[in-house]
């Protein structure tokens, strides 16, 4: 088979992406532009503002990682992007300037579920054997796969309201803590050593589906028993540390509980599989990680996480991902167009 160069695009959310690998060389480059920064103020990200930054920001950014590769336009042979699923106008960007690409230098084109890079996304570092388990958890989506090949997997599990990277968000929002909230909660649950104060909610131990607004629901109901926050004005009245931190820490022991409880349900139903791998934003969590990674010995089973820059979003997850349909013959046409 002929060398493939493949050039890929990210830009479903709020990160502009893009990547170059080369199939018989590997990754050769994967650089990104965070609109963290920007959303920052809002508390989350604001769509419109998005789509225009990707705009603002995607050549810079293609150009940026083709130098890093130290490869031209003209030695891409795939340009991958993602088309799947998303913000409408964050995806429209990447489509349309990889659409754009590929007509004008004739290259072949590909368009890739952002899901699907996620879940590959431990594989670009790790060879990981199949079948595996998968959770990922981003701010979008929490789900359980099982993954028996690479294109081969199947949905076990998934939220059936908000996403845990969501929850984490909103829970720090609650707390007046900031954005993106995962860190934070993170830090303070760490600062009083990840003890468990106010028991709030585990999950329904009979499915593997996830719902996470119950639990932010469970915390907001329990400060305002505490008296600690005012529904009716929507404010935090009490604003010590020590609240903060108690909270955060409860959230995140409660989080660890209900990823172990699906993963033993899981496990159950599929005791042939031979790893796990934890992947999306949440991932990055070094606690969850730790965590998890316990629980998979006491199955005698490997935990595998992607390095922090491929858990959140970027380039590199799509490259990978396309690099093995470009091998199964998996192509698109310069109709493809976006999914929500
Ligand atoms: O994968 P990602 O960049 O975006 C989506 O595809 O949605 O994930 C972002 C999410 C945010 O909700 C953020 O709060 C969460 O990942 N996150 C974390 C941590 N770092 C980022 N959640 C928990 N602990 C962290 N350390
Ligand atoms: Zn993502």
């Amino acid at each position: 088979m002929k060398n493939e160069i493949i050039l890929a695009i990210e830009s479903s959310c709020d990160d502009t992406g893009a990547a170059v690998f080369d199939i018989q060389r590997g990754l050769l480059s994967n650089h990104l532009f965070s609109q963290t920064a920007l959303h920052q103020s809002y508390g989350g990200v604001v769509p419109e503002l998005a789509s225009r930054t990707h705009i603002e920001k995607i050549n810079g950014v293609v150009q940026a990682a083709l130098d890093k590769a130290q490869v031209n336009l003209s030695d891409i042979t795939t340009v991958a992007v993602t088309n799947r699923p998303g913000l409408p106008g964050s995806l429209l960007v990447g489509v349309c300037f990889a659409k754009g690409i590929a007509w004008a230098q004739n290259k072949k084109l590909i368009g890739i579920d952002h899901l699907e890079g996620h879940i590959f996304s431990a594989c670009i570092e790790h060879q990981i054997p199949f079948p595996f388990l998968c959770l990922t958890a981003s701010g979008g989506h929490t789900a359980l796969y099982r993954v028996d090949g690479f294109g081969q997997f199947e949905l076990l599990g998934n939220t059936v309201d908000d996403a845990a990277g969501e929850a984490f968000d909103k829970i720090s929002k609650l707390l007046e803590l900031g954005y993106p909230g995962g860190p934070i909660i993170e830090k303070l649950a760490q600062e009083v050593h990840f003890k468990d104060y106010f028991d709030y909610p585990r999950s329904d131990k009979k499915t593997l589906n996830f719902s996470f607004s119950g639990l932010k629901t469970a915390v907001l109901y329990d400060l305002v028993k505490r008296n600690a926050y005012d529904l009716k004005n929507k404010q935090l009245l009490d604003q010590s540390l020590e609240l903060k931190q108690q909270v955060a820490s409860s959230f995140l022991v409660c989080v660890k509980d209900i990823f172990k409880e699906k993963l033993d349900l899981a496990y159950k139903q599929h005791p042939d599989i031979k790893a796990v791998a934890f992947v999306g934003g949440v991932a990055c969590n070094a606690y969850l990680k730790q965590q998890l990674s316990q629980w998979a010995d006491t199955k005698q089973l490997s935990l595998f996480t992607p390095r922090p820059s491929y858990c959140t979003d970027n380039a590199a997850m799509i490259a990978f991902v396309a690099q093995y349909k470009i091998q199964q013959g998996i192509f698109s046409d310069l109709t493809l167009d976006i999914l929500v």
